[in-house]
């Protein structure tokens, strides 16, 4: 075993006992969940990985922190456990079975899915059905007596509501969830705002803090509420399930949650775990999951639990999809078509089960609309699988840092920068300069001739030994150039030169995206080479010929006649043509016929399965038409993550918007 594992795991364990301290005792967190969630996976890994640097006191096997001082310790009646997590479809079927395993292959399991509430957990005591003690979970074995404070919780039931004649059972258990709902949170942190007090930074923290205030009187004044999720100790109750055991709560005046559903079998359980990944957001209150349970006691029972967790219920948690981390550097990217794009360098952080360690920051407006400044601990988030991004900085700073400005001159040719009326981009005006040429490359091997094997990083090394400055260069690459530089063999270079020369035979329509005319992107790019043909028809059109292909209107017309009219784009042209390259259009445009004949679909955002080239192809081998923009004769908008402004417009000309789902349907199959 080396050493440096073992100190590794040290590490780790302090770290994790100081967080814990800090989020439990304290209620002042110092990272966030997913911080915590990743140093917590890591020793969990090493445990798992060497059960010898496993120990009895390890984080991983204990609940929360030692109960601060201020509050009475209590004992609970029987110890409060915690849950393990589950992250995907695949885990929660693999404990599934597992269960079944242990159960029994013959036996049917039921199960109950419940939201997992983003709160403080709490005991409550209830003898001869009346209230009577109420703790925080403290370290699982013991929490703080927080009764006076839970008392003024008005979903808190004081004395259950028995049936007539009905005897209270002598003592019962209920466990459950403290939150403040998010209109309450907002309302409450308005108001600590305006006294000048310290505002909390989520809900739960909230609610933990409020909980745990020495004045009730404090607690008392705080939107509290609180969810029944089931029974800790308990005797006597005519209850053979978790969710009778729920029915008979609410029965008798506990606050159950609604959503609760009952399973007959795993089958449906995933499903509702994905359902409310997004749906959460309408709820009022936070979840970060949903708890899946065994349903029968007996069968909970005989499961049993490991470290205080038990094997019969499942944390299924979504991964968080915000982090904090440093902003280590705003460096500027010169676009292919000039503009100068910031972007955040970023100390590597987990969000959404991603290490991401770069995020797109827009232009210098949205910077400092945002305030981010280089050296700033921000909030990062990923919205769906889309390029990560920054939402803001953490505040009040604890070091002071510098308002962020664009460079007044171009960082590569030293050209001075420009601002065009009405643009929110900043531009380098030189149409030499070399990012032009790099990002033109970049754009030529990836996205629009998608050369196998030779890639962004290639195409950065082949410029700077200035081997390859060109799209022409390319082409003219040879094997013994490519095995000078580091890491080529024989093979690799024999394989990225083959690649290169078999981009001769790709489409038209894909070499005219490659040539970076201005406004032609992947869509009018297709319906040019469709309308056109070819390039001696393109070389020789006027502004008008060109508006008459589908989707380009006059700016973009003049622009592209333009392009076509410099004389240093009619010889790179006649170049590329010269080694081979495609200029004419084939069969692959050709107009098909098709169940879709007829009807065009704009395509908006990020797609998942399909780039919009493969999304576009899809639809035009059914017959469609894929447009530029949203009119009222298009037959749907195809939304996919981060869409842009088509998507108000296809609403207001009451276009259908079509989810990717929607467009793999419509292509007649998954
Ligand atoms: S059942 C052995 N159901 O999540 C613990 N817990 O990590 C069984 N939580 O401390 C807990 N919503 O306070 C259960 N519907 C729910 C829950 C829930 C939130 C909290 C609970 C516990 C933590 C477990």
């Amino acid at each position: 075993m080396s050493t440096d594992l073992a100190a590794r795991t040290e590490e780790l364990r302090k770290q994790l006992e100081y967080h814990l301290y800090r989020y439990h005792v304290l209620d002042d967190p110092e990272v966030s969940d997913a911080e915590y969630d990743r140093l917590y996976d890591e020793l969990k890994a090493i445990e798992d990985e060497h059960p010898d640097l496993a120990a009895e006191d390890s984080p991983t096997r204990r609940v929360g922190a030692q109960p601060s001082e201020k509050f009475q310790k209590v004992e609970h009646l029987s110890p409060m456990g915690s849950l393990d997590k589950v992250t995907t479809d695949e885990a929660l079927e693999k404990w599934a079975a597992d269960v079944q395993k242990r159960l029994g292959t013959e036996e049917p399991v039921a199960f109950v899915s419940e939201p997992k509430i983003d709160g403080s957990a709490i005991s409550l005591v209830y003898e001869d059905g009346i209230f009577t003690r109420g703790a925080t979970r403290g370290d699982g074995l013991r929490g703080e007596d927080v009764t006076v404070n839970l008392r003024t919780i008005r979903s808190i039931l004081p004395r259950m509501q028995l049936r007539d004649g009905e005897s209270p059972p002598p003592i019962l258990e209920v466990r459950g969830e403290v939150y403040m709902p998010l209109s309450g949170f907002q309302a409450f942190n308005e108001r600590q705002a305006a006294d000048g007090k310290r505002t909390a930074p989520n809900p739960r923290n909230a609610a933990a803090g409020s909980l745990r205030q020495l004045k009730s009187q404090i607690t008392a004044e705080r939107p509290l509420a609180v969810w029944i999720h089931g029974m800790g100790h308990h005797e006597g109750l005519p209850a053979e399930s978790h969710w009778e055991a729920q029915g008979w709560l609410r029965e008798r005046g506990f606050r159950t949650n609604p959503l609760a559903e009952w399973h007959e079998s795993i089958d449906s359980v995933a499903e509702v775990c994905r359902i409310w990944e997004t749906k959460r957001l309408e709820l009022d209150y936070e979840i970060d999951g949903i708890v899946v349970k065994v349903d029968s006691f007996d069968q909970q029972q005989r499961l049993g639990a490991l470290h205080g967790r038990p094997r019969w219920a499942r944390a299924f948690k979504w991964a968080p999809m915000t982090a904090q981390t440093r902003l280590n550097k705003i460096h500027i990217r010169v676009g292919r078509t000039g503009a100068l794009n910031p972007w955040a360098a970023l100390e590597p952080v987990e969000v959404g089960g991603v290490t991401i360690s770069n995020a797109t920051l827009h232009n210098e407006e949205d910077i400092n609309r945002k305030d981010i400044r280089e050296g700033d601990e921000v909030i990062v988030q990923r919205a769906g699988d889309v390029i990560p991004q920054v939402v803001g900085p953490v505040l009040p700073r604890k070091k002071r840092t510098r308002k962020f400005r664009m460079p007044e001159k171009c960082p590569l040719c030293g050209v001075n920068i420009v601002k065009p009326d009405g643009e929110a981009m900043h531009r380098c005006p030189n149409p030499k300069c070399m990012s032009r040429g790099l990002e033109t490359l970049i754009h030529w091997v990836g996205p629009a001739m998608d050369i196998e094997g030779v890639g962004e990083q290639l195409v950065r090394r082949l410029w700077k030994e200035g081997i390859v400055t060109s799209m022409p260069d390319l082409y003219r690459l040879t094997k013994e150039q490519l095995m000078e530089l580091d890491g080529y063999g024989e093979i690799s270079a024999g394989n990225a030169v083959a690649a290169i020369e078999a981009s001769t035979e790709k489409p038209f329509h894909r070499v005219l995206l490659g040539l970076n005319i201005p406004q032609a992107g992947w869509v009018t790019a297709r319906n040019l080479a469709q309308h056109m043909g070819s390039v001696d028809r393109l070389l020789e059109a006027a502004q008008e010929d060109i508006e008459e292909v589908e989707g380009i209107g006059p700016d973009r017309a003049e622009a592209i006649a333009e392009w076509f009219s410099d004389e240093g784009n009619r010889s790179l042209v006649a170049e590329l043509r010269e080694l081979g390259l495609r200029f004419e259009t084939g069969e692959e445009l050709k107009p098909v016929e098709g169940p879709l004949s007829g009807q065009t679909y704009v395509i908006t955002g990020t797609l998942e399965a399909f780039t919009r080239e493969e999304a576009a192809a899809a639809l035009e081998a059914k017959g469609a038409k894929v447009g530029n923009s949203v009119s009222k004769k298009t037959a749907g908008l195809i939304v996919g993550e981060e869409p842009g402004s088509k998507l108000k417009k296809a609403q207001q000309a009451g276009v259908p918007v079509l989810a990717e789902k929607d467009l793999v349907k419509l292509l007649g199959g998954s």
